[in-house]
């Protein structure tokens, strides 16, 4: 049986200044019991990445970007290079999040740069897809969900997935306070994992990790987690709080 090691990720989006990031980080790592089934990730906004990342040394707390370009310099206004990620002392990033398709416009021909930008700088790369409530009532989440994925990952090879960490995120579940049901995230993980046996070969589809993301709290992280194809989770309202993201990460 292949065993994924569990990926606790906090995704700050745009709050937190330095003093309250580098604060919440040590909580955070304060928190951390040092199991060795799981990692532990936060992804603080571009201005404190440095500050949190150096906070966190030496604490086992992978640090990530909340985006990242496909370009290594160059006029990219507001944008932000692998290496100076990197350089920010972090090892991931994560892209195609809901709101920067949403709010931003990213498309799936965007975000698929984004992912082999990413992976050809050495970063680790959370991609996340979800449908819409409108999607989902019009029974096309599915079809969507393998748009993105397929569309995602587009030109980026079975050996490259090791680097690859998929997170499934309902939009209608992020910051609403609904989350999906676990038989409804189980449904998706697993249609996601085959997808991936179909793309790449079954040993991929069994090591990807796929996270679940939408309104994860403590109160219902256990039963997300006992699920067989949810191999972690991608945190936001909750992450914000260094007691509710710790119950989190410790879920049984
Ligand atoms: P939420 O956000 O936990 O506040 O729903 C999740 C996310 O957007 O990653």
């Amino acid at each position: 049986m292949t065993t994924r090691k569990a990926l606790m990720a906090g995704n700050w989006k745009m709050h937190m200044n330095a003093v309250e990031g580098c604060r919440l980080a040590a909580d955070v790592a304060a928190q951390c019991r040092g199991y060795d089934d799981r990692e532990v990730l936060l992804a603080p906004p571009f201005t404190i990445l440095s500050e949190v990342s150096h906070a966190l040394e030496g604490k086992g707390i992978i640090t990530a970007s909340q985006n990242v370009c496909w370009e290594e310099k160059g006029a990219f206004t507001g944008e932000i290079a692998p290496n100076m990620v990197k350089d920010a002392g972090c090892s991931a990033a994560i892209v195609g999040h809901s709101e920067r398709r949403q709010i931003f416009g990213e498309s799936n021909g965007m975000i698929n740069k984004r992912v082999k930008g990413g992976l050809a700088g050495g970063l680790l790369i959370i991609l996340c897809i979800g449908e819409t409530l409108e999607e989902r009532e019009a029974d096309r989440a599915f079809t969507v969900l393998e748009e993105q994925l397929r569309k995602g990952l587009d030109g980026v090879d079975g050996g490259q997935m090791e680097k690859i960490v998929i997170a499934y995120e309902p939009v209608w579940a992020i910051g609403t306070g609904k989350t999906a049901s676990k038989e409804q995230a189980q449904e998706v993980h697993a249609f996601l994992r085959g997808l991936l046996g179909r793309i790449y070969e079954k040993d991929v589809a069994d090591t990807t990790r796929i996270l679940y993301g939408g309104s994860v709290k403590p109160a219902n992280v256990n039963e997300l987690m006992a699920q067989p194809d949810i191999d972690g989770v991608l945190v936001g309202g909750a992450a914000l709080k260094a007691d509710s993201f710790g119950s989190i990460i410790n879920f049984q």
